[in-house]
């Protein structure tokens, strides 16, 4: 639980609620460490969707998950924004955001308040029940701040006996990113 990084302790976490024939969502695939892991803890009998709206996120996912050895069948890369979602799936288990922008690239090109809402709600509309959504959040930058406020709003709206909205952060350090993971219960 200590001394991780945000996305290891999200990949920690999930991976007790992840069974193998999963259909997983990646909705922010950038350099492809999110979507490797689902594709892995999913196995060859699941399936992984990753979105991405650029190009070259795609490319580096493609590229990551061709050099780990996995067979790729399974994992369609899509170069489309989150907000379009149910154009693609029906009934994920699992559905993570690593949000902000990717590491390496083009730090103008971020997730929006506006996108991540909307696909956060079609997401809470999707997943099936007893499936888990991940959000990891970044306050430190103003449009990761507004993005922030306005999923802690709409988690603090969802009702008990359908959603258990968890979230984890550390306290003692300024600007700290924050995993939320929400989990819809078995009879949603
Ligand atoms: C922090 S990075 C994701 C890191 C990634 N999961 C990994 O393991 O390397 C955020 C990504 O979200 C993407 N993004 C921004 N807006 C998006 C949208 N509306 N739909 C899908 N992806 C989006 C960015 O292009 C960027 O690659």
């Amino acid at each position: 639980m200590f001394n991780l990084t945000v996305t290891e302790r999200c990949h920690r976490i999930l991976a007790e609620y992840i069974k193998e024939g999963d259909v997983a969502v990646d909705c922010t695939a950038g350099n492809g460490h999110d979507t490797l892991f689902l594709a892995r803890a999913v196995g060859e009998a699941g399936m992984v969707y990753a979105f991405d709206v650029q190009k070259e996120a795609i490319e580096n996912t493609s590229r990551l998950l061709s050099k780990s050895g996995i067979d790729i069948s399974n994992v369609s890369l899509i170069c489309d924004s989150h907000a379009n979602l149910a154009d693609y799936i029906s009934r994920p288990n699992i559905i993570m955001y690593n949000l902000g922008y990717m590491p390496g690239g083009d730090h103008s090109i971020t997730t929006t308040e506006t996108d991540t809402l909307k696909s956060l709600e079609i997401a809470l509309d999707l997943i099936a029940p007893g499936g888990v959504i991940s959000v990891i959040a970044y306050p430190g930058h103003a449009e990761g701040a507004r993005e922030m406020d306005s999923i802690k709003s709409l988690l603090s709206e969802l009702k008990p006996d359908k959603f258990e909205v968890v979230t984890i952060t550390q306290d003692n350090r300024k600007n700290a990113p924050v995993l939320f993971l929400i989990s819809a219960h078995h009879d949603l």
